[in-house]
């Protein structure tokens, strides 16, 4: 078998690990699907040998779809796999098949069953096969209960009444996911013991909005056009694509329109820093009821800025156990004797959303947290509010500031709060989007979001600074011709 690959420096730590599942990162074309064909293969050469002298494994290879598993993964595994030495076999579903003999007198026995996840059948497929791994191939595009079901039948073949302990396990590898995917929770926040993820560096870096090549971009010596391959992708793509897939940044790719586009701006409106929490100003708090409960806390700065520290969001979780098990803890730890100024969405006050004969506002004030409803929750005027806030400046700073802690917030204006697409009609392939924005999961902090902006409206304040300061000026003149004997009154 002569097959030539010399892994870049984060693959070949990849290989050298034992771990049970192992993820690769990285950007677009850096060498992660060869690398797990390579794996798979050197995994089945190092099996240890029967008591018929076969080294035999079975691997199952997982993409999200039919299309992209026969066009794109097998593609690869075939570029990688000659045909001469692992016979392919297309129908009812691609099998492959190596039976070959290896220079020191053993047999390399291999089954590889490709799995796309498209298929009605593909979970309990997935259940019934007894495998030594798996390879789930663009992990991100797969839900973690393919994870883990495909985990679990690792370690089953062969049996290990036949031959002496070998590695079984997962590989996987991907493009970034978004922030709330399971690879980001535990790649990043909480990693399994038996788990390791490596990240390969990203294929350009971005200074002052200048894509250049990256010295330590893997796999550009295979790049047919060398880094050229990632500079001519720059032009015409869009901005959060090439983050993603170039630049390797945790993100979404949505296909909505963003409800705050394109007023909000990440380098603008996130502090770079944690924002201190100022203990002798009031804390804003407001909240978006119903069986989503979400709720922001901000402050609101001398110079008019707002800015929002916290964020708590939950899901299928009534107020009460939101109020008892999220907020109140955090709110006596983090944000204890301060001043709470209440506010919240007015169907709040109406509707009984706790239980059959109480509010939302019963709820909370018998939190101590008592409750003044936003004027209105009609969407329009929220969503100027929130615009308000986003493009007002006040000496150079900006009217609005998230505190970087607050990611779902943060996800939902970059995209995750969005319209959703109708369909591409009209001349020239017009998109229409709906009214309203998408129920989803950060419509509900940003619901509450927006009742916060609502209620410390600067446009309202001003209009209402506005007409007090013409009132006075007007009772002062009436009063200097009154005083000149002008005025009889
Ligand atoms: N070690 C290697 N030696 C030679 N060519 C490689 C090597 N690794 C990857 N390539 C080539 O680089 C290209 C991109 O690799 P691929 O694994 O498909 O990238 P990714 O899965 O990261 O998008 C392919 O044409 C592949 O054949
Ligand atoms: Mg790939």
């Amino acid at each position: 078998m002569d097959i030539k690959y010399d892994p870049e420096p984060t693959l070949a730590r990849f290989h050298a690990s034992d771990k049970f599942f192992r993820g690769i990162r990285g950007p677009i074309g850096s060498g992660k699907s060869v690398a797990c064909v390579m794996e798979i293969i050197s995994r089945c050469l190092e099996m240890p040998a029967d008591s018929r002298g076969r080294r035999r494994s079975r691997w199952a290879i997982v993409r999200n779809t039919t299309a992209q598993l026969r066009d794109t993964t097998l593609k690869t595994f075939v570029e990688w796999i000659p045909e001469e030495l692992c016979t392919i076999t297309r129908s009812p579903r691609i099998t492959g098949r190596i039976d070959s003999p290896l220079s020191d007198g053993t047999r390399l026995d291999v089954e590889v069953i490709f799995l796309p996840m498209d298929h009605p059948r593909s979970e309990r497929d997935l259940l019934s096969l007894e495998l030594t791994g798996i390879w789930f191939n663009e992990a991100r595009e797969l839900p973690l209960n393919f994870i883990t079901a495909g985990l679990s039948r690792c370690g089953r073949f062969p049996r290990s009444a036949d031959v002496p302990h070998y590695w079984s396990g997962g590989i996987a590898d991907t493009n970034s996911p978004d922030t709330f995917h399971w690879w980001y929770h535990r790649a990043v926040e909480k990693t399994p013991e038996n788990w390791e993820f490596f990240d390969q560096p990203p294929a350009l870096l971005c200074e002052n909005g200048k894509y250049l090549p990256n010295p330590a971009a893997e796999n550009i010596r295979h790049q047919p056009k060398g880094a050229r391959y990632y500079l001519d992708m720059v032009d015409g793509a869009d901005p959060d694509w090439l983050d993603v897939m170039v630049l390797c940044h945790y993100k979404s790719l949505f296909d909505g329109k963003p409800v705050y586009q394109p007023f909000w701006n990440e380098n603008i409106h996130v502090s770079k820093t944690p924002l201190p929490v100022e203990r002798n100003r009031e804390l804003y708090l407001a909240f978006d009821f119903g069986l989503t409960p979400a709720c922001v806390a901000g402050q609101l700065m001398p110079n008019g800025q707002l800015r929002i520290l916290r964020e708590w969001c939950s899901e299928n979780m009534g107020l009460r156990q939101f109020c008892r098990d999220l907020l109140l803890p955090d709110l006596s730890r983090d944000f204890n004797g301060m001043r709470y100024i209440v506010t919240g969405d007015p169907a709040g006050a109406q509707r009984s959303q706790v239980d059959r004969d109480d509010s939302c506002y019963a709820e909370l004030a018998r939190n101590g947290l008592s409750c003044t409803a936003a004027r209105t929750n009609d969407f329009e005027p929220r969503r100027r509010a929130v615009i308000n806030r986003l493009t007002y400046l006040s000496g150079g700073e900006p009217g609005y500031l998230l505190d970087p802690s607050c990611q779902m917030l943060r996800q939902g204006f970059t995209g995750g709060y969005m319209f959703e697409l109708i369909n591409r009609v009209g001349e020239g392939g017009t998109l229409r989007y709906r009214e309203q924005p998408a129920k989803n999961i950060f419509s509900h902090i940003h619901d509450a979001n927006q009742y916060l902006c609502l209620y410390l409206q600067p446009e309202a304040t001003a209009v209402r600074d506005g007409f007090r300061r013409m009132m006075d000026d007007n009772r002062r003149r009436m009063n200097r011709l009154r005083d000149r004997d002008i005025l009889e009154v």
